[in-house]
């Protein structure tokens, strides 16, 4: 499902651009504030319908105008999907998909997948389990069609827990929404245990080429600690903890994924390259299960490509990069230094001060 087509209006410093991408390798070049990673936000806006850069749409939006505009057209099979997405200073957001208006951002998440790295990307090992919480559950949405349901049920399950947690006096009047508080995390963990269980060979093969000399077991921790105790177990010993924290401590809602070599977390073991090349497995993993197993294709957004890897490691995720068959949006500030990795199937897009020409 490659993105073929892009009008940006608005966005950052790009006030008008329309993009004819390349279904494979599209390289987005340009010097230092020229508008790139602008470029990947718009497409990131198509899939997610946020930012990665700011929570503030707003901040987003070019100045002194009153809106951000983007139309896209998706290929799926022989179809081609129009996307026309517009988000306003005032809050106020229209999207329409297939010429139909559509009330929720997540529904554009089944007709472009994203995969974003970013020079941050290494955070996704060092930073909090949310982080990893998200990487594993964009896995499991597209892999599961339940579990969107169960997420989101669960999610308004706890925000009403908490704040009943705060005004009760005993455990028991809480009871009412752990029944389905503990089903629900039965379920959900199961969801994500079954897609990480299958996703873990794919990390393994990617890692055994990019990092030969390591060893990194994976670990899918569902929240809590099955083996000690039941959730409904943790929920009612934890009350009186909970009730001063003001919020559940243990559920679905901490779970985490984690990677260690020899029993030490890889953030305490691996350099900012490795993780960045670790981080690069598994998202490629993840594009590579949506397509052997959901026959979907992942779109690949890699900001800044050459930071922080040596030349033969760029070589070898370009090689990766080329199997997966993806689509993929990279940016660099000189193409020298890529141009030759990625072969002839290729667009090559300069950006100068918001404005964008093809090579
Ligand atoms: N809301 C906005 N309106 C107009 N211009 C903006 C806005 N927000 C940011 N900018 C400007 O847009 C430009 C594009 O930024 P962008 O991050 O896309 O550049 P880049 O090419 O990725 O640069 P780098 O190589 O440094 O990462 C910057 O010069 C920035 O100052
Ligand atoms: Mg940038």
């Amino acid at each position: 499902m490659p993105l073929v087509k892009l009008i940006i209006y608005q966005l950052r410093n790009i006030s008008e651009a329309t993009l004819t991408f390349n279904p494979k390798i599209n390289m987005i070049v340009g010097a230092n504030g020229s508008g790139k990673t602008s470029i990947l936000e718009a497409i990131y806006f198509l899939g997610l319908g946020r930012s990665f850069r700011s929570h503030l749409t707003s901040r987003v939006i070019s100045y002194d105008h009153k809106a951000f505009t983007l139309y896209a057209e998706i290929h799926n099979g022989n179809l081609t999907i129009p996307i026309g997405l517009q988000k306003s200073q005032n809050g106020e957001t229209q999207l329409k998909i297939n010429g139909a208006h559509a009330t929720k951002l997540a529904i554009l998440t089944q007709y472009l997948p994203v995969q974003l790295i970013t020079p941050e990307s290494y955070t996704l090992l060092t930073g909090s389990p949310k982080n990893r919480r998200a990487f594993l559950d964009w896995g499991v949405f597209y892999h599961d069609q339940l579990f969107y349901n169960n997420w989101a049920r669960i999610k308004r399950l706890l925000k009403q827990r908490n704040a009943a947690l705060k005004q009760c006096k005993t455990y028991n009047e809480l009871q009412v929404w752990d029944n389905e508080l503990c089903l629900l995390s039965d379920e959900i963990s199961a969801q994500r245990q079954a897609y990480f269980d299958r996703l873990i060979p794919l990390i393994n093969t990617t890692v055994a080429d990019f990092l030969p000399d390591v060893s990194i077991t994976s670990h899918f921790f569902c929240g809590w600690d099955k083996k000690n105790k039941s959730l409904q177990e943790y929920l009612t010993d934890n009350f009186y903890r909970d009730k001063q924290l003001g919020y559940t401590s243990s559920g679905p809602q901490k779970a985490d994924v984690r990677f260690k070599i020899n029993g030490i977390p890889v953030s305490d073991v691996l350099s900012r390259g490795h993780l960045k090349l670790f981080v690069y497995a598994l998202r490629l993993a993840q594009g590579l299960f949506l397509n052997s197993f959901n026959n979907k294709q992942c779109v690949f957004l890699i900001d800044d490509f050459s930071s922080e890897l040596d030349q033969s490691k760029q070589q070898l995720l370009a090689k990766h990069i080329l199997n997966s068959d993806a689509q993929v949006f990279i940016t660099v500030i000189e193409k020298n230094s890529i141009e030759t990795l990625f072969g002839q199937e290729r667009t090559v897009f300069h950006v100068e001060h918001g404005k964008i020409t093809v090579e």
